[in-house]
């Protein structure tokens, strides 16, 4: 992976920079339709590797300045689009900084009506009384680097009326290209033409506009109402900005970014899932370089949320979501899934399990094919096998429960030894006073011999023995031995009788 820095072509302000200039406000458009998506979703929630575009773009905002001051338009499917950044800002606590405002834009007619409609609200005022430059960031572009938007909103260069970043791309279908002067790609920025705007000429040039600026504030204010709908799409483009700065021979800086790929647009499902690739590589990347061995780096999906230890070792096809936090040392099977679980050191998870809203101590094995459902808890050096299935169940120490099992709303001890077949029968099909399960509890040291079933609520002491085949009803007291099934029988010689029997008929 290629390191994001500016390319040699980018103007770092420096001595020419007005050091003393507040620092920059950020705008980020959000409200537009997505018609492309061809979804209900708003564009800006789907997810990548767990998160909303969005959210993602804001946790590298925060990266670059934890208390941003930051403006989102909203339009379309604006309560969803508010409520996931809520929820985000509330549940990541490196969000939790952010100054955020959201500013609607009340019908949807291009970029340019979204920032005029955000510039005319009290938020865009106090932006150009302060003089602070307002940083335009898209909201479907969610690999933005925290680098990119340090250097983005540093200060202007003086007399600019606007930073610009550009991009240059093998494909720059459906971007905005750069028109400069001397037709050469070198000369000073003209304007910026949309795809369907553009000659045939200007569709060659692969030097893009991605929707990133650094706005002088005044500049800003005095230039969005001249914008016009006179274009192919009938809609007020931000991008006629440039055309307007350079037409009236204001300064235009720009920065060039050399990584394309932290620029990429999400406007389709396609370009989502391209774009969602990146990030998946870049994640597993970073752990990969921390100590984590992937088999098949390729084949896995690990979300932006998931920490793991040093030592792990993760086999093809793992799924790892949510909040998952993996211990050292952890040996995770094929196809194994894993949402939001905590695990200790040393454990292993043998191929295709799944688990959820759980917690695994140190040196567990469980699986292959273990289904933990939420609430369990496997304690250290337990063993869940295969064909298990856990619900809210608290598993003791060193226990075991090998095979072919339910174990629901149940407590057990530690070292207790669980037979084959074994079935906790939680509900009796009633719901009183808003109980609808009841609770096994199984003591210390216990042994539960195979196919037993147990009828909750229910308790089997320390230390007692519960016989092959029975079905509990009543509590057991410690060291005792339950045995809840028909006396066995054999008639001698009665095999024989029956086959003569038959055979007579
Ligand atoms: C835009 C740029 C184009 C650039 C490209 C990639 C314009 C006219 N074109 O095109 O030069 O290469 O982005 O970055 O600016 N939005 C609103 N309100 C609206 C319309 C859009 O908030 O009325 C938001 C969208 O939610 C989206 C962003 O603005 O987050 C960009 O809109 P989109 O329709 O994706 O523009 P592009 O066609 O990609
Ligand atoms: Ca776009």
């Amino acid at each position: 992976m290629s390191k994001t820095k500016p390319s040699s072509r980018a103007k770092r302000p420096s001595s020419e920079a007005k050091r003393s200039s507040p620092a920059a406000s950020f705008l980020i458009l959000a409200a537009g339709l997505g018609k492309r998506m061809k979804s209900p979703l708003p564009k800006v929630l789907h997810e990548i590797c767990g998160e909303p575009m969005l959210v993602a773009l804001l946790r590298s905002l925060a990266g670059a300045r934890a208390d941003a001051e930051i403006g989102v338009i909203v339009g379309h499917g604006r309560e969803k689009v508010e409520a996931a950044v809520r929820a985000a800002v509330a549940a990541n606590p490196a969000l939790g900084k952010l100054r955020i405002a959201f500013l609607v834009q009340s019908e949807q007619k291009g970029t340019g009506h979204a920032v005029r409609e955000a510039m005319a609200t009290e938020w865009g005022r106090e932006r150009v009384e302060s003089g602070a430059p307002v940083v335009v960031l898209p909201g479907d572009t969610p690999l933005v680097p925290s680098a990119l938007v340090e250097a983005v909103s540093a200060p202007l260069e003086k007399k600019a009326a606007l930073r610009l970043l550009t991009c240059t791309l093998a494909e720059p279908k459906g971007y905005g290209r750069i028109v400069r002067a001397g037709g050469k790609g070198t000369g000073a920025v003209l304007r910026i033409v949309e795809e369907k705007d553009a000659s045939p000429k200007e569709r060659a040039i692969r030097e893009v506009g991605v929707s990133v600026y650094a706005f002088d504030s005044a500049f800003l204010a005095a230039s969005l109402p001249k914008l016009t709908t006179k274009n192919a799409q009938g809609e007020y483009y931000l991008t006629d900005l440039v055309g307007m700065a350079a037409k009236a021979k204001k300064k235009i800086a720009t920065l060039g970014w050399a990584n394309a790929e932290d620029l990429r647009g999400v406007n389709d499902l396609w370009e989502l899932s391209q774009v969602e690739r990146t990030l998946q590589l870049r994640i597993v990347e970073a752990h990969a370089r921390a100590g984590v061995r992937f088999l098949d780096p390729y084949s896995v999906a690990i979300e932006a949320g998931v920490a793991i230890g040093e030592g792990v070792k993760i086999h093809r096809g793992v799924v790892l979501r949510g909040s998952t936090a993996i211990g050292h040392g952890v040996d995770i099977g094929s196809n194994t899934v894993l949402r939001s679980v905590k695990v200790g050191d040393l454990v292993e998870f043998k191929a295709g399990c799944y688990a959820e809203n759980s917690i695994v101590e140190d040196g567990a094995k469980v699986g292959p094919y273990a289904h933990l459902r939420p609430e369990s808890h496997v304690g250290r050096q337990a063993k869940i096998g295969n064909f298990v299935e856990l619900k809210k169940a608290t598993i003791g120490e060193q226990t075991s429960i090998a095979h072919l099992s339910y174990v629901g709303d149940a407590k057990i001890g530690a070292r207790v030894n669980i037979g084959c077949g074994f079935i906790t029968c939680n509900f009796d099909g009633r719901v009183k006073n808003g109980v609808r399960k009841h609770v096994t509890v199984i003591g210390d040291d216990c042994f539960i011999g195979s196919d037993v079933q147990m009828v909750a609520p229910v308790e089997i002491g320390k230390g007692a023995y519960v016989a092959s085949g029975s079905t509990i009803t009543k509590n057991v007291e410690a060291d005792a031995l339950a045995i809840a099934r028909a006396r066995q029988e054999n008639k001698a010689g009665y095999a024989s009788r029956l086959r003569q029997m038959s055979e007579k008929e």
